[in-house]
């Protein structure tokens, strides 16, 4: 993921790495999504780590680069 937050352009990397709350019918918040969301540190907006999509607004995206796994070394397509 570029390390540029599309609202603002904070430093992404700066944000834990969380999941996110949803709500249910019976007035509750369920935590889900562990480990698969970046908050940025700047306004809180969430994104999905692996397609970039902001989670309020998918049409909003961080951008995202391939990635492959060989030998233990990550490669990064630009
Ligand atoms: S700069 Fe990232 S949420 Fe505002």
């Amino acid at each position: 993921m570029l390390n540029i937050c599309p609202h603002r352009g904070a430093a992404i990397c700066q944000g834990p790495v969380s999941g996110t709350t949803k709500q249910t019918d019976s007035r509750e918040f369920v935590y889900e999504r562990s480990g698969e969301l970046v908050r940025c540190a700047w306004h809180g907006w969430e994104f999905d780590i692996r397609s970039g999509a902001f989670l309020v607004d998918p049409k909003i995206r961080a951008r995202t680069f391939p990635v492959t796994v060989e030998d233990e070394k990550i490669f990064v397509h630009l």
